[in-house]
């Protein structure tokens, strides 16, 4: 009976431990097992716990901590890659360095702009980029606590030139006004300063042209007023080389004027059917007088299936005559001059030939640059500005065409203005 008594009671004891070690021991390594997998961001294969509703709700509880701990971790990437996305949109340079003056961020343009290879976080400016004015800069920044401004001259190695940068630097401060840092953006202005110095030349050479015709006819002016009694003959003299000077200022200002109006964002062109035969004999009848002085022989080359285009009629004109003008005026006597007009494909090619002085290698590139002359002394005694290439460029430009130059010293020069079949628009 007592070993009975005994057996019995060691059973409950067993059962009771069992139950016991069910409910409160053996959740524990589960429980470990499923916080370690969390804490690497693994995702547990379950989170069911054994042993019974209270480490079940433990193992919700878990479930719910790591899908939270996932939801967190897509929006940090999320901010992230956006920081990068706009890092990397950003078409100035951005540099911030901390209070000692050590990297702590720069965009892929900043490092395009100083060509770095790498992004170099964490070391001292000086030695990421090595630019002794830029240093200064962000230096007095971090010093004074105040934004500061300056250009920078940068090597483009790959193009072989220089690129101007506008730099800004402005100090970053904590609650207490302490500067902690110093932001960098870099404005690449170089397009803008070149715009500008062409600007400057054309003001410089606009006035240089004006300049020679007005002052030889304030010369005159002057020995009239002085010599009231100047002979019929110095007289005629006089206003003749008067009028030829006032007429070249009325070029200068018509060129001008044509140049503004091709240039303007409002040029248009009207279209309309062109008969080149119709083009090339009213050129040839507007310079008759011309052509024969210089004893020019003129051959028209149109192949019938080019006789007509789809260009603005006058303008198409303005550029020929530009043409023909050079032609006649580099032409020597007797000379001859070759008009054409071909088909090249979906191109319509209409060019002007001559063997005249013709242009050396050096000066070929630049002929349809504004006020650009190869012979300056022989092309301004001739009356030239050198616009009229230039306006020819436009007229081809405006048409979705191009221009192109051939030319031999001593030997003849061809301009052919390319326009397209179907002009744009
Ligand atoms: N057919 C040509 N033969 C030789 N040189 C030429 C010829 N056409 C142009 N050039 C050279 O190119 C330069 C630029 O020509 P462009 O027509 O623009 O100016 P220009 O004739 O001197 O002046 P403008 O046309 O304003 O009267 C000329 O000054 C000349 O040196
Ligand atoms: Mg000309």
């Amino acid at each position: 009976m007592y070993w009975l008594i005994l057996g019995v009671l060691c059973a409950i004891f067993a059962v009771t431990a069992l139950f016991l070690w069910q409910k409160w021991a053996a959740p524990w390594p589960q429980i470990e097992q499923l916080v370690s997998q969390i804490a690497r961001g693994e995702r547990p294969s379950t989170f069911l716990i054994n042993g019974g509703k209270d480490p079940h709700r433990v193992g919700l509880a878990l479930e719910n901590i790591f899908a939270r701990q996932q939801e967190l971790e897509l929006q940090i990437a999320g901010r992230e890659s956006g920081t990068q996305t706009i890092l990397g949109a950003m078409e100035d340079g951005l540099l911030v360095v901390d209070a000692r003056s050590h990297v702590t961020l720069m965009n892929p343009t900043f490092q395009k702009q100083f060509e770095l290879r790498d992004p170099a976080v964490g070391v001292p400016l000086v030695e990421a980029v090595r630019h002794a004015t830029l240093d200064q800069l962000v230096a007095e920044t971090l010093l004074t606590g105040e934004a500061m401004r300056s250009e920078l001259s940068l090597a483009d190695s790959r193009t072989h030139s220089e690129r101007h940068v506008e730099v800004s630097a402005v100090p970053i401060k904590n609650a207490d006004d302490e500067v902690t840092g110093t932001v960098v953006l870099f404005h690449d202005i170089t397009e803008l300063k070149q715009l500008d110095q062409i600007r400057r030349d054309f003001v410089a050479n606009v006035s240089h042209e004006l300049r020679t015709p007005l002052s030889i006819l304030r010369g005159y002016i002057e020995v009239l007023f002085d010599e009231p009694q100047t002979s019929r003959e110095e007289l005629t003299r006089i206003l003749s080389i008067m009028e030829r000077h006032s007429k070249r200022l009325q070029r200068l200002v018509d060129d001008l004027l044509s140049l503004a109006q091709l240039e303007s964002s409002h040029a248009e062109l009207e279209i309309s059917v062109v008969r080149m035969d119709e083009l090339f004999n009213n050129l040839i009848r507007d310079w008759k007088e011309k052509l024969t002085g210089k004893n020019l022989k003129v051959i028209v080359d149109l192949p019938s299936e080019t006789s007509v285009l789809r260009a603005d009629g006058t303008r198409l004109e303005e550029a020929l005559h530009n043409l023909l003008d050079n032609a006649v005026k580099f032409s020597p006597d007797n000379g001859q001059i070759r008009l054409r007009g071909t088909r090249c494909g979906s191109n319509v090619v209409l060019s002007v030939a001559d063997n005249g002085i013709g242009i050396s290698k050096e000066h070929l590139p630049r002929i349809f640059e504004r006020f650009y002359r190869a012979d300056k002394a022989r092309s301004r005694e001739l009356g030239g500005t050198g616009l009229g290439l230039a306006i020819v460029k436009h007229i081809a430009q405006l048409h979705g065409g191009r221009v192109e130059a051939e030319s031999e010293l001593g030997r003849g020069t061809t301009i052919r203005i390319v326009l397209p079949e179907v002009p744009p628009g």
